[in-house]
């Protein structure tokens, strides 16, 4: 039995074959929409979600499935003081997969290590959100063509953004590619991040605190959300909130095709005006995170396909 804890997980040729998967999918739906009949995927979310939690139903739903489970803490026996590790003993007689969202890093590994069931993390804490990366990942092939020789600027929170963590992670893998690291002072990139991943790996990257700089090198900009969930002031998160927005006189430096992308939810960070521009693609990244999630089911539950 296979768990999804990081996108390291998976390694770089298991991640094509899902990626393969996912693809096949979005062309031909109608061949998968039994593939999951009489299975159920268990939703335990401790934080909100949107995206994450609705994509996973979706995905279960199109693949002829069911779904359960609850969407907050305190619509479940977390609120009376159970453990994740009895919840998911119990979850594991009702579902055959569970996605666990929690805001306690490490949450989801403690849940698979007493699990009966393939666990997926599906964002703990500052820490790690994996089918958000493959989401992405599947975003940037299917538009590019292949992960290859890609400037890519991220952009914001880079301190406590967990996509962002999981994406350096997984991109690591591929050749050519480098980082600009665009944030302020405070929201830096982790220290394990930039020495256990970036140097130790030889990958090429640089740190500013200025989008306008950039911009005419980017082939991808990631932007993303400060984590006001994350602060321990309000004060520095209004301090910090509105540090970058991309406006549509920034996407006037950017080149013709860069692609800007967003895990979202969006708050400040990318003027609305944006969205019409044709290389705005973090809607399609949401779309695409379903088709992802459906390979990544099917290949956990080690269904034929
Ligand atoms: N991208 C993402 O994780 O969105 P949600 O928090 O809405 O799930």
């Amino acid at each position: 039995m296979r768990h999804l804890m990081s996108p390291l997980d998976f390694t770089r040729e298991e991640l094509e074959q899902l990626m393969d998967l996912a693809d096949d999918i979005k062309n031909h739906p109608d061949k998968y929409s039994e593939k999951c009949h009489g299975k159920k995927l268990a939703t335990c979310f401790y934080e909100p979600s949107t995206r994450t939690r609705l994509s996973f139903e979706a995905a279960m739903l199109n693949l002829g499935g069911s779904v359960l489970g609850f969407s907050s803490a305190d619509s479940s026996s977390a609120a009376k003081g159970e453990s994740v590790s009895d919840t998911i003993r119990v979850i594991s007689s009702y579902a055959d997969i569970c996605a666990m969202r929690h805001p306690k890093e490490g949450a989801p590994l403690v849940a698979s290590s007493r699990s009966l069931i393939p666990v997926i993390n599906a964002g703990d804490g500052g820490h790690q959100h994996p089918t958000q990366t493959l989401t992405d990942l599947f975003t940037i092939r299917s538009l590019r063509g292949e992960i290859k020789d890609l400037t890519i600027g991220l952009c914001g929170d880079l301190k406590f953004g967990r996509t962002v963590h999981s994406l350096i992670n997984a991109l690591v893998r591929y050749p050519g590619i480098k980082f600009v690291l665009i944030s302020p002072e405070e929201l830096r990139v982790p220290e394990y991040i930039r020495e256990d991943v970036l140097e130790k790996n030889g990958y090429e990257y640089k740190e500013v605190d200025t989008l306008d700089d950039v911009m005419g090198e980017l082939d991808i900009l990631y932007m993303t959300r400060v984590q006001r969930e994350r602060f321990f002031n309000e004060e520095d998160y209004i301090r910090l909130k509105d540090f970058f927005i991309l406006t549509p006189e920034k996407m006037n430096l950017a080149k013709k095709d860069m692609m800007v992308l967003h895990p979202l939810p969006r708050v400040n960070e990318i003027a609305v005006d944006v969205d019409d521009d044709p290389r705005a693609m973090y809607f399609t990244q949401a779309k695409y995170g379903v088709f992802i999630r459906m390979a990544l089911i099917l290949t956990l539950l080690e269904i034929p396909c």
